[in-house]
């Protein structure tokens, strides 16, 4: 058993079933124990996963182009910043080095107060814990974790909380019977802040996830568990030697921006992105160096192998609807 897996199993004969927040919550964030405090290096190689800010430099040139657009439009404010949440090793600082970067992780930077700039982020939403409920003879309960025959294993527990019913009710379509549901009430608090802190400028959320009606797709759920590049549907096993995900709901993020003061500009996949990033001259200066077959791999792998299956939503703080036409979609 790992480390943090007997703390849970602690816990759980102490206070009886937890919910899976709370197993999430300790597996990956317990100070000494959790997978992202651990004095390991999950991203890499080595590690168990690799995100789109190590493909370097490609994705940094690309998202920089991209965010040169958004400090344009903004008509190059000299009071400009960008903020990263959840920078892990700050992969992203050399791309972004020609404004002040403010990196924001676990007890390292604090989201500034008040922010004249791009509030950028990678796969930062999905590794918040989420609530997990099943929808069960009319009503949403709680999906909690057990400890039985020496494993943690699921069990159904009582009604889940209003504030939860409600999230689940107003981000999702209407229920169905035997399906799994995840809510990120994290996200909705990380918004919030977001909207308070950004004065003018935009939030740049890049995550797997899905909207409303695309969620009908997971009627399992959406949680992932990683190790060693390996998906494993098993997220009880392990806590604390493996990363636990949740895709994002970007219809949360929306309509609760929206109600902030965060107006969605441009809701697209990450292959979307890159293209507008692109042009007109910057697939060029991406691709234009000594290592250039390295830099086309990467290319390829950000367009084909992650531009689908990762969102990207870009919100501008204040004002009215924007102008620009640009799509939301899909
Ligand atoms: C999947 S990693 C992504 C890291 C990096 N953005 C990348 O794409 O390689 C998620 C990061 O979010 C950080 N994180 C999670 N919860 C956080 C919180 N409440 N405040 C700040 N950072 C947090 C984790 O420590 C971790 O570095």
């Amino acid at each position: 058993m790992t480390p943090a897996g007997l703390l849970l199993e602690e816990e759980i004969r102490r206070d009886g079933p937890i919910p899976f927040r709370r197993f999430m919550e300790v597996a990956l964030y317990h100070p000494e124990h959790g997978y992202y405090r651990k004095p390991h290096d999950p991203f890499g190689t080595q590690g168990d996963f690799y995100t789109a800010e190590q493909i370097q430099p490609v994705f940094g040139i690309l998202m920089a182009a991209r965010i040169r657009q958004l400090y344009r439009r903004m008509g190059e404010p000299p009071e400009f910043v960008v903020v990263e949440l959840g920078a892990g090793r700050r992969e992203m600082a050399e791309a972004f080095s020609e404004w002040p970067y403010i990196p924001v992780d676990l007890d390292s930077g604090d989201l500034p107060r008040k922010i004249s700039g791009v509030v950028f982020s990678n796969e930062f939403f999905d590794a918040m814990p989420v609530d997990v409920a099943i929808y069960r003879d009319g009503a949403f309960h709680a999906q909690r974790v057990a400890f039985a025959a020496g494993r943690f294993v699921w069990e159904t527990g009582p009604a889940v909380s209003a504030e939860l019913d409600e999230y689940l009710r107003r981000y999702f379509l209407p229920p169905e019977e035997g399906r799994w549901y995840e809510a990120n009430l994290h996200a909705l608090q990380w918004i919030e802040r977001i909207a308070r802190a950004l004065h003018s400028g935009y939030a740049f959320t890049i995550d797997y996830g899905y909207t409303r009606t695309e969620s009908v797709r997971f009627p399992a759920g959406t949680l992932m568990g990683y190790r060693r590049h390996t998906a494993r549907g098993d997220v009880l096993e392990d806590p604390g030697a493996r990363d636990i995900t949740a895709h994002v709901n970007f219809s949360a993020l929306e309509e609760l921006g929206d109600a902030c003061g965060l107006r969605t500009e441009r809701f697209e996949t990450l292959a979307q992105t890159l293209l507008a990033a692109g042009e007109p001259d910057q697939f060029a200066a991406a691709l234009t160096s000594a290592d250039d077959p390295r830099r086309r791999m990467q290319l390829k792998t950000l367009l084909f192998g992650m531009g689908e299956s990762f969102r990207v939503l870009i919100q501008r703080a204040g004002g009215p609807r924007s102008a620009f036409g640009e799509a939301t979609a899909p």
